[in-house]
């Protein structure tokens, strides 16, 4: 039960993660729609975007230019009902479902961004295989120090907005458990023809991970910054360091206007992160030793702008590993981020949870095939760096001495004329 005198910001996100009716309620009681309403969705539904995941239109962004994901989000992990391939039935329903969430709400971050991706065991349930350059392999570990949980489910419904109302009535709205959504009825029910097996929420945004910080995995001293987006203290995502939308999008065949996606869920583990490395330190495990050198970094790293830099500090990286005796995660990673023509491969949207009442944080990243994700998370394991006394496979190696993957899924986000159950070959 969530308690009603939690200060307004905190309320919000206990509401999301604990989720129902009773947090919907209490939450609308709080921030009456009345006095804040949220904007409806489009009468003519082809006037959306065909992308699902064209979304850095529809966010805000900082004065760089950086897009700042939705506040609140859910992840729902649905196993479709039966054996074998879907029936029309089901996916009439499924339809219904999407459609009303599209009527319900303004495709922004003040309404609803939302998005519906099918695993490869999904896929499986036909005889018909997916085109063959469709990247899409199953999950599997990508480190040699991790026994992560493999998502297989069939599907994942990933709700977000800076509303916390808006997503739970979302959420209410395809499972059942309300018969309008922001004043527009609904069409069809989501779990009839797919069962929740797995919900997992979250956040993001200056503010949230500092009011959220006393869960396990970060220690007592309350660390993390108030203006920090994420529990370890920096910011991420920014636009030079990002895929574009247009270059993760499947260019060709029936799934043309589609991306694929990778979620993990990594636990984080901080204790060591705050209370026993200096703020420069700090510096260089994130990015890169020479961005401590060269004081790059001011607080969160919003001086940053709108990139991080980290190109300049890709071909001394075992120099620098042997002079300082760290290597950076963002210079790990970036080795393998970059395509033979210099394009970003990855679009990172990773948010920050406390489900379970443990600092974790939730990492979609979308791409134009999982191959290019396993490849980048390969040079962020940084195996190759550890000839280097000083860098052991997780200690001064980047961050991986304080997280840990607990889960992995791969999906294919199809492009919303395709998003309904789709068939492995779906015509037009
Ligand atoms: C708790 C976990 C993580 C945190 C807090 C985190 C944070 C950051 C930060 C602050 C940056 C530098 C700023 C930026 O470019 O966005 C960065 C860069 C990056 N991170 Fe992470 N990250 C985490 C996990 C991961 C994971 C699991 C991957 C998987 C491959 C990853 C891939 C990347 C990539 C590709 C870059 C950009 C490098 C480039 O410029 O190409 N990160 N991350």
């Amino acid at each position: 039960m969530i308690d009603p005198d939690l200060p307004r910001r905190a309320f919000l996100k206990a509401a999301v993660a604990t989720g129902g009716a009773g947090a919907l309620s209490a939450c609308l009681g709080r921030a009456p729609r009345a006095g804040n309403p949220v904007p409806t969705g489009p009468d003519d539904l082809s006037t959306l975007p065909d992308r699902q995941h064209a979304w850095n239109e529809r966010v805000r962004t900082d004065e760089h230019g950086n897009t700042e994901l939705p506040r609140h989000q859910v992840l729902l992990y649905l196993t479709l009902d039966g054996q074998g391939p879907p029936g029309e039935d089901q996916r009439e329903t499924v339809a219904g479902a999407l459609r009303t969430l599209d009527r319900a709400y303004e495709r922004n971050n003040e309404g609803l961004l939302h998005s519906i991706a099918y695993s490869p065991a999904y896929f499986e349930r036909y005889d018909t295989r997916l085109p063959a350059d469709i990247d899409l392999p199953g999950p599997r570990a990508l480190s040699s120090f991790e026994e992560p949980t493999l998502d297989t489910q069939d599907a994942l419904l990933h709700l977000a907005s800076d509303r916390a109302d808006v997503v739970l009535e979302a959420e209410e709205a395809v499972t059942g458990e309300r018969s309008e959504a922001n004043g527009v009825a609904v069409e069809a029910t989501l779990t009839d023809a797919m069962t929740v097996d797995s919900r997992r929420t979250g956040f993001v945004g200056a503010g949230m991970p500092a009011d959220r910080q006393d869960v396990a995995g970060i220690p007592d001293s309350n660390p993390v910054p108030e203006a920090s987006p994420l529990f370890m203290g920096f910011k991420a995502g920014f636009r030079g360091n990002q895929a574009t939308e247009e270059y993760v999008t499947l260019d060709s065949g029936p799934f043309a206007g589609g991306t694929t996606k990778h979620v993990s869920n990594i636990r984080q583990r901080l204790r060591d992160w705050y209370d026993e490395q200096t703020f420069e330190q700090r510096v260089m495990e994130m990015f890169s030793p020479g961005h401590a050198e060269a004081d790059l970094v001011d607080g969160i790293g919003a001086n940053l702008g709108a990139d991080s830099g980290i190109e300049e500090f890709l071909d001394d990286l075992t120099d620098h590993a042997s002079e300082f005796g760290r290597v950076g995660h963002a210079q790990k990673a970036a080795r393998a981020n970059r395509d033979d023509a210099g394009n970003v491969r990855l679009l990172r949207r990773h948010f920050e949870s406390t489900d379970d009442d443990i600092a974790s944080l939730h990492f979609p990243s979308l791409q134009r095939g999982i191959t290019a994700f396993e490849e980048v998370r390969r040079a962020m394991n940084g195996q190759d760096l550890t000839d280097n006394p000083a860098i052991r496979q997780r200690v001064n190696n980047g961050i991986l001495e304080y997280i840990f993957t607990e889960h992995r899924g791969n999906f294919l986000v199809p492009p919303r004329r395709h998003r309904a159950l789709p068939t492995p070959r779906p015509t037009a």
